[in-house]
């Protein structure tokens, strides 16, 4: 597939596997993608399963990518987890505001946008997640929500940061429920996003911005979303949980 943007593909663990069953899939997936250089390959473990699953990465064409992290630095935050912390472990992406994290942690955009800047800050790259709910498109809003959650989860971010920040696109209608956008749908969505950073960072910016699906992507339908003009990859949840289908979707993109 030929695309001036190189695919990115991040497989988000949630919470899911312990270390040992983190550091099985993760040597599968090293086998599965031994030879793979066309695609950005990410895996999101768990913060328990980070420091053996960063061990297991090194002199593998798989980063690694945190599914959280504090706006702060350091400090009396209970239970919280700094950026620096997750460059022990070679940390080299962060997800933000996920949208299960806006519905159970009632995380805003003002504070996502908190999130990308402390990532910056650690050359960490954020992948920052938007989408609206199902009430939300029935009801016409998808527009409308888009357009609030990009100015305001990227907020204060400068064009050259924004050069190393990810969008991932993720209808909230489509995670783990095996409904996944069609084709148009998700074309329609990202080119709209595109069009809304191009408002804020400039054309260039915009051009080289990766934009990527999330919400029941399977390898059966990876291929068709990723052949889109504005899909650059992918953020996977349940089908990342195992090494077959990961890598299936990340080869059947290729
Ligand atoms: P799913 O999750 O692939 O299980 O739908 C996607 C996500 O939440 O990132």
């Amino acid at each position: 597939m030929n695309k001036d943007r190189k695919l990115i593909i991040a497989g988000n663990w949630k919470m899911n596997k312990t270390v040992a069953e983190s550091v099985a899939l993760v040597k599968s997936l090293k086998i599965e993608l031994a030879n793979i250089r066309e695609v950005d390959m990410v895996v999101c473990p768990p913060f328990t399963a980070l420091s053996e699953v960063s061990k297991e990465v090194l002199e593998s064409g798989i980063r690694l990518g945190a599914q959280n992290m504090s706006e702060q630095n350091y400090g009396a935050f209970t239970g919280e987890i700094a950026a620096g912390m997750l460059k022990e472990f070679s940390v080299r992406y962060v997800i933000l505001g996920h949208s299960e994290r806006r519905q159970y942690q009632k995380e805003g955009d003002e504070l996502i946008s908190k999130k990308a800047l402390a990532a910056h800050a650690a050359s960490l790259r954020p992948i920052v997640c938007v989408g609206e709910t199902l009430a939300e498109r029935e009801g016409g809003l998808m527009e409308k929500v888009l357009t609030t959650q990009v100015h305001g989860s990227l907020a204060g971010l400068t064009p050259e940061q924004m050069d190393e920040t990810i969008i991932a696109y993720e209808p909230v209608w489509a995670i783990g429920t095996g409904r996944t956008a069609t084709t148009s749908q998700a074309q329609e969505a990202h080119a709209f996003i595109r069009k809304l950073v191009t408002g804020i960072f400039g054309e260039a910016v915009a051009k080289r911005v990766r934009i990527q699906y999330g919400g029941s992507v399977k390898a059966g339908n990876a291929r068709e979303l990723m052949s889109q003009p504005d899909v650059d990859g992918a953020l996977v949840g349940g089908a990342s949980l195992d090494a077959r289908s990961f890598s299936d979707i990340i080869k059947n993109s290729i």
